[in-house]
């Protein structure tokens, strides 16, 4: 199926290198999520008005804006947990209004979710919550279950231990890996995390995003990632995506957001809580260059 039209992305972000220079005929790179003039709204208010969004495979985007700017209402929107007005949303390739229920399933099952709060049922373990996508999709014995389920919980870092608590046993960054390892358990090539660092301090945070970009790393995954966290976005996000007014306001790497002059993303990235960008500054992520490194050109198309 074809993408929708191009996006014209933030000017800096399409025409800039990271030296600044222009960088002109690189071809666009392959779209996971094309979204065009998405419509949402709630009882007559609008969250959504006309926004426009792409995101490339093996990315990492982070989705910044302020609170109640509808950031949560895109992602449950573009999963199709949502009904959206009007707009098109293709997911792959696939535009998920015309997909048949059976195309619908095997997309699904290239996706994995990790919810604000991490949202894991209350009443399963870790390892049942981690089951729940396999049951839904997959048809395994018991055994081969637990076994996937175990792998799971040691790849995002939790002792085997965890596996059989509750998630009123665990701390909230134990919460935080299970719920990562949940949205891992299909395999996924696509993964939205909903502020995975928020409510964490500053060492458990900067660990969760060690982990996600060294997941996103050896998994290649593309990551949707929105996030209030200004140290994930220096540290892990290859571009930021922000939200204001119903739309993307601008897209691209963190130099043209901190280039751009609109008024909040100036407050945001420039304001009392913001930080001085200093590329030749190591990002908190041990080892982990900021965003660098990948496949893919992160001042495309
Ligand atoms: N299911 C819903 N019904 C009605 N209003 C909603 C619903 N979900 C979100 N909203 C409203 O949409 C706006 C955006 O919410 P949300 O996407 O959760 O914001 P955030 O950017 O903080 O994630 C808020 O005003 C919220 O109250
Ligand atoms: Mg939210």
């Amino acid at each position: 199926m074809k993408s929708g039209r191009p996006l014209p992305e933030a000017g800096l972000a399409s025409s800039l290198g990271q030296s600044g220079r222009l960088i002109r005929g690189r071809s666009a790179p392959p779209i996971a999520i094309c979204v065009r003039d998405l419509v949402v709204g709630f009882g007559g208010q609008p969250i959504m008005q006309g926004l426009d969004l792409d995101v490339y495979k093996g990315e990492v985007l982070g989705v910044v804006g302020g609170s109640g700017t509808g950031k949560s209402v895109l992602t449950r929107t573009i999963l199709g947990l949502l009904r959206k007005q009007s707009g098109r949303i293709e997911i792959f390739g696939a535009d998920l209004d015309s997909v048949s229920a059976g195309e619908y399933d095997s997309i699904e099952r290239r996706i994995g979710v990790m919810f604000q709060g991490g949202a894991l049922f209350s009443g399963l373990t870790v390892k049942q919550n981690v089951q729940v996508p396999m049951r839904e999709h997959l048809q395994l014995s018991a055994r081969l279950a637990d076994d996937l389920a175990m792998l799971k919980i040691q790849l995002v870092g939790l002792d085997l231990d965890a596996a059989d608590k509750f998630p009123s046993e665990l701390s909230g960054g134990m919460i935080k890996r299970a719920a990562l390892a949940r949205a891992l358990a299909l395999d996924p090539e696509l993964v939205f995390l909903d502020e995975p660092t928020s409510g964490l301090d500053p060492i458990g945070a900067a660990e969760f995003d060690a982990l996600i970009a060294t997941l996103q790393k050896t998994l290649g995954l593309t990551v949707f990632m929105v996030t209030h966290d200004l140290d994930s976005l220096y540290a892990i996000c290859d571009r930021i995506a922000a939200l204001a007014e119903g739309k993307v306001i601008a897209a691209g790497p963190i130099e043209a957001m901190l280039a751009s002059e609109h008024p909040w993303l100036r407050s945001y990235f420039h304001g009392k809580r913001a930080r001085q960008f200093d590329p030749s500054v190591a990002p908190r992520v041990g080892g982990v260059p900021a965003g660098n490194g990948r496949a893919y050109p992160r001042d495309a198309p």
